[in-house]
């Protein structure tokens, strides 16, 4: 349980300076809108937190992998059917593939049902002569270029509050169900793996995945029966403070509070300060929570940091999202592993190989490439490894449709090819096919060290 200093409430944020937050123009119409969801009922409970955070302990340990992606930014118009279903089948199948590398239980984490809210490098844009306040996520304003669509409208947060329960309440469905054509992965697309030097290493990999569904299967009459249950938990940035302030409730039977929109919330790189608003709302409350951490993160501020957001020092409480880059991660990740390890700091490390590796193209386009997110990841494995920790999770932004949006990878995305279909209106995400070769990628790692 963690222990809060008694001046901690679900608003006591407020007195801290909160970056990133809009700026609503009727303070009037943002507390309306706040009271309303406050009186809503929560997105998940309390037990599910708790259920997590078993298994996040068991993930810092090393005996469990997470897997966490989903869309930079959910957005309105895409909650529909298909989207969920697609993105809840590529992280399904991912999960399979790690299960078959690592021989280990994959907890299976989406960025997705609230990830409405957006942190941005700057506050405005400017087109033709005309400065905007610049989009910041459906949560908070709407992407077209007008005044009327950029200026922050706080009924959006109860448009974002209900999109999150709908596409919960389909995940739910989806899982009860089952993904019965799961168990068969030679109706997976996975012809592009024809084209990777390692064909033949993946093709054995899947036909082994496959047996052993099929063999489970035999043995239980339920294809999952030995990953356990397909469980999804949901995760978004923990940006709007007072959109988690209006969901945060101490549920009956519980001493802490939680926050109850969402089962892993993470602060952004740009809102981690240690004086900051958001480090004051997070360590008051019980859920297990993520700190994304970039190149300029030191050992002192880990440590800071692990002591304000985790003081009972309890595993699954706290995991570090390390978003280093490809050309930075040798550079920094061995003296944050080595000083939280010093000090028996519990923590949870997990990859986002992507956020260190965005570039512009010569054309203005936002991409990334795929050599450098899996030279990252694989990079992180095994600094990981040289410390005596262990790479314990990743965290990937990633589509299960075949958009065109990250550059490279077996298919061989390139720079032309990005018109075809670049459909982000924020990062760029892998596609079904390079989210697969990840998966298969880094299954291989695993399967070497599970020898
Ligand atoms: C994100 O995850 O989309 C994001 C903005 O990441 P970071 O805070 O690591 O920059
Ligand atoms: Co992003």
């Amino acid at each position: 349980m963690t222990s809060v200093s008694p001046e901690w409430t679900p608003a006591s944020w407020q007195s801290k300076p909160a970056a990133q937050m809009p700026s609503y123009p009727d303070a009037q119409a943002l507390q309306t809108a706040l009271a309303q969801l406050a009186l809503l009922p929560p997105l998940v409970t309390s037990w599910e937190i708790e259920n997590l955070k078993t298994q996040l302990a068991g993930a810092t340990r090393g005996e469990r992998f997470m897997l966490q992606g989903g869309d930079c930014s959910e957005s309105f118009a895409e909650c529909g059917s298909d989207a969920i279903v697609s993105k809840l089948k590529i992280l399904l199948q991912m999960s399979l593939v790690l299960v078959q590398g690592g021989k280990k239980r994959v907890i299976r984490v989406g960025r997705f049902a609230g990830q409405y809210a957006k942190p941005r490098s700057v506050d405005t844009e400017t087109c033709n002569g005309v400065t905007l306040p610049c989009y910041r996520g459906d949560m908070i304003n709407r992407a077209a270029f007008t005044l009327a669509d950029r200026t922050p409208d706080p009924q959006l947060l109860l448009r974002a509050y209900e999109r999150s329960g709908l596409t919960i309440n389909f995940i739910r469905a989806l899982i009860e169900g089952g993904f019965a054509d799961l168990r068969h992965p030679e109706y997976w697309q996975l012809s592009f793996v024809a084209k990777s030097p390692h064909a033949a290493d993946y093709t054995r990999m899947v036909e082994s995945i496959g047996e052993s569904l099929r063999f489970m299967e035999a043995l239980s009459g339920s294809v999952m029966a030995d990953i356990g249950r397909v469980d999804f938990f949901t995760s978004h940035e923990g940006l709007h403070l007072h959109y988690e302030q209006a969901q945060t409730r101490q549920p009956p039977h519980r001493t802490g509070w939680y926050d109850l929109s969402t089962h892993f919330p993470w602060i952004g790189e740009r809102t981690r300060s240690l004086d900051g608003a958001h480090l004051e709302y997070f360590r008051g409350i019980a859920n297990p929570i993520g700190v994304k951490i970039g190149p300029g993160f030191t050992p002192d501020e880990a440590l800071a940091l692990a002591d304000r957001l985790n003081p009972s020092n309890e595993p699954g409480r706290l995991t570090f999202i390390h978003r280093l880059g490809a050309e930075r991660v040798d550079e920094c990740l061995p003296s944050l592993v080595e000083a939280m390890r010093r000090q028996g700091k519990q923590v949870l490390w997990c990859c986002d190989p992507m956020h260190g590796n965005t570039e512009t193209t010569s054309t203005g386009i936002k991409t990334r490439r795929f050599e450098k997110i899996l030279a990252e990841l694989a990079a992180s494995f095994r600094i990981l490894e040289e410390c005596g920790a262990h790479l314990g999770g990743v965290h990937f932004e990633l589509t299960g449709d075949n958009v065109t949006e990250c550059l490279g990878g077996a298919s061989g995305v390139t720079e032309a090819d990005l018109a075809r279909d670049y459909r982000t209106q924020l990062d760029p995400r892998l596609n079904y096919e390079q989210a697969m070769e990840m998966a298969l990628v880094l299954a291989g790692l695993m399967a070497k060290k599970a020898k």
